[in-house]
């Protein structure tokens, strides 16, 4: 119970920015409350006085006000008192529409302005976090709480805390009237609810239970689904060529088959809570309807204050029902924010440090000094005591086998991962003091896969600079020899690229990953060249782009070309990740080790 408390609590702090909101609704839910209540004693003059034409009898003492009011119902002509009654009732659930309107729109207000500012701090989270986070999570399971996650949480906002506050109210309203006339009668009928009350409330909270695991179960399929329908749309073509359609549609359907299983089991829990809290409650409700039943009998109260009694007390039925329901409602919400809290409180492992120091430029080196990198903790060292120095300007290559780690290395240096040990210093200075911001943007990168954004051309090269103008742009294009294609295309720099570039040849969208990074200018240069065979032409110029692209910069070249290794300033050899060999392309050519073995396989054709 506690622990359910403190969850439900920090369910309740998303909430917290619309404080006042939320004491509005508040107020509108207690008057709707009265309203309520007011209504409900409507039945007293109206059986005593209207349809019987007898007096309101409330048996034992009775407060003078109450007394008061009693004694003028009694003094009123029946006819009299159905014209006020009409057009009172009239009013009267005018103003309830209002209050009701009221509450019911502010409590959307608030679950809606929760979806909102959860989904924005969750996508600013997933932008602050570290490559590490993406690496470790699937891509449907951060849609699912972008999604999913989120409407279950406001759904609890909305719909179970209304219904929790104003059915509490109303229960809480209708129990006093129901106490207030039990006591008159008789000191032991309102003890029949302590009976009932527990009879109710122990499936109610162990069925909650057993719906929150369903509820985790159902998120995690929902997450598989998302994760199926990421890849196998992204997939398409591998799916397609390997024929696994069936395949595909198999497993699809055996999850999709296990969230139903899950959604069932737990709907089947909550649905089967309404009926089974109706009919506990209906069978007290009998109770003292037999019991009260004799007293109206033996005329010691009036028909009316017995119809008062038992309208309240069958009142209390249906908030009950629903705070069942919300119970089970909230259950699922808990689940959900707790997943989303984890993400919430997940710190990035790449960190800024707590007084960074700005970095403008770089003016003598960059030095790699002992580093060894392990992706997670207790797996394999990617990266072995790597240590040399790059001077400002020089171009430096690296080559080696595939998984050698040669990307693993230059992701580091713009903090895409930290160092397990070791340090990386641009200018004596360890670029973890350094302002991430403006460290990254010291550099340039070409990454091995090409990613190009659903938009425009022009928009994915200005990715590299936002405040690019037009000119900028058809330089950069021109300058990674992109220009040319770029204008034939069907709109030129305002043609749609896909998804992921689909309509752009491989060489193409090189080009433009090039054009982007020419657009970024930046002093320092990672190029982790793609290994697509591209024929004599568009190698051609691509060459020529990157040369264009890293004159005077300090370049980071994972070369699968001949001529960038040819042209490099020197060349890293990486074994396993630890730099075994070193020097310029004929040093190593002449010395022949694993440089030789290396050239001769990938480089000599
Ligand atoms: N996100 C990751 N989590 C865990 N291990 C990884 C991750 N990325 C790469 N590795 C592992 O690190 C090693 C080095 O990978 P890396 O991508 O640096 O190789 P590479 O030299 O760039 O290879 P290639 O020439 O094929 O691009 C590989 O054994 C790989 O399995
Ligand atoms: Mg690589």
């Amino acid at each position: 119970m506690k622990e359910y408390l403190r969850e439900y609590f920090k369910l309740l702090r998303f909430t917290k920015p619309y404080k006042g909101l939320f004491f509005l609704a508040l107020c509108c839910m207690a008057v709707s409350t009265v309203f309520d209540g007011v209504t409900l004693g409507m039945i007293v003059p109206l059986s005593d006085r209207i349809l019987t034409n007898k007096e309101v009898i409330i048996p034992g003492d009775v407060p003078p006000a109450l007394a008061q009011v009693v004694a003028y119902f009694n003094s009123l002509n029946p006819h009299v008192l159905l014209r006020y009654m009409v057009i009172f009732m009239i009013g009267l659930f005018f103003f309830k529409g209002v209050f009701l309107f009221l509450q019911t729109y502010l409590m959307n207000v608030i679950g809606e302005s929760v979806i909102r500012e959860v989904r924005d701090a969750l996508y600013r989270k997933f932008q602050d976090l570290s490559m590490s986070f993406y690496a470790q999570k699937r891509t449907g399971e951060l849609i699912s709480r972008v999604t999913n996650d989120v409407l279950r949480i406001a759904n609890a906002l909305t719909y179970a805390l209304t219904d929790m506050l104003y059915q509490s109210m109303q229960v809480l309203f209708f129990a006093s009237i129901a106490f207030y006339i039990g006591f008159k009668i008789s000191w032991f009928l309102p003890l029949i609810s302590f009976v009932i009350f527990p009879c109710i409330m122990i499936p109610v909270v162990k069925f909650g239970k057993k719906i929150k695991s369903y509820s985790a179960e159902v998120q995690n399929k929902m997450a598989d689904l998302n994760s199926q329908l990421a890849e196998t749309i992204q997939g398409a073509y591998i799916i397609k060529a390997f024929l696994r359609e069936e395949y595909e549609i198999e497993r699809f359907r055996e999850i999709n088959r296990q969230y139903y299983r899950f959604t069932l089991k737990g709907m089947k829990r909550t649905i089967f809570l309404s009926p089974f809290t109706e009919f506990v409650g209906a069978c007290g409700a009998m109770v003292l309807l037999w019991l009260i039943g004799q007293e109206v009998i033996a005329g010691r109260i009036s028909f009316g204050v017995f119809g008062l009694f038992l309208a309240s007390v069958l009142s209390m039925m249906r908030p009950l029902k629903k705070l069942s329901n919300a119970h089970a409602i909230n259950q699922r919400a808990i689940a959900a924010s707790s997943r989303i809290y984890k993400i919430l409180e997940e710190e990035p492992l790449v960190k800024e440090a707590s007084r960074p120091v700005e970095i403008s430029g770089i003016d003598r080196d960059i030095r790699f000094e002992q580093v060894s990198f392990q992706y997670n903790p207790g797996e394999e060292t990617v990266l072995k005591d790597v240590d040399f120095t790059v001077r400002r300007g020089e171009q430096i290559a690296f080559v080696g086998h595939s998984g050698a780690g040669k990307s693993t290395l230059v992701n580091l240096l713009p903090r895409f991962y930290d160092p397990t040990r070791g340090r990386i210093l641009i200018d004596g200075r360890d670029i973890r003091e350094l302002r991430i911001v403006s460290l990254r943007r010291l550099i340039s990168v070409v990454s091995q896969e090409t990613m190009l954004f659903h938009t425009t051309v022009r928009e994915n090269i200005r990715y590299g600079k936002e405040d690019a103008g037009e000119e900028d742009l058809i330089q950069a294009a021109q300058k990674a020899h992109a220009w040319e294609f770029i204008r034939n295309l069907p709109r030129g720099m305002d043609t749609i690229v896909g998804d992921r570039g689909f309509r752009l040849s491989g060489g193409q969208k090189q080009r433009i990953a090039i054009a982007r990074a020419i657009l970024k200018d930046a002093p320092i240069l990672i190029l982790d060249e793609a290994t697509s065979h591209l024929d004599t032409v568009a190698e051609r110029l691509i060459k020529d782009a990157l040369h264009v692209l890293m004159k005077g910069k300090t370049a980071f070249i994972i070369a699968h070309r001949l001529s960038t290794v040819q042209n490099a300033d020197r060349i890293l050899v990486i074994e396993n990740g630890k730099i075994t060999e070193e020097g310029r392309h004929e040093e190593l050519l002449r010395k022949g080790t694993v440089y030789r073995t290396l050239y001769d396989l990938q480089f000599k054709v």
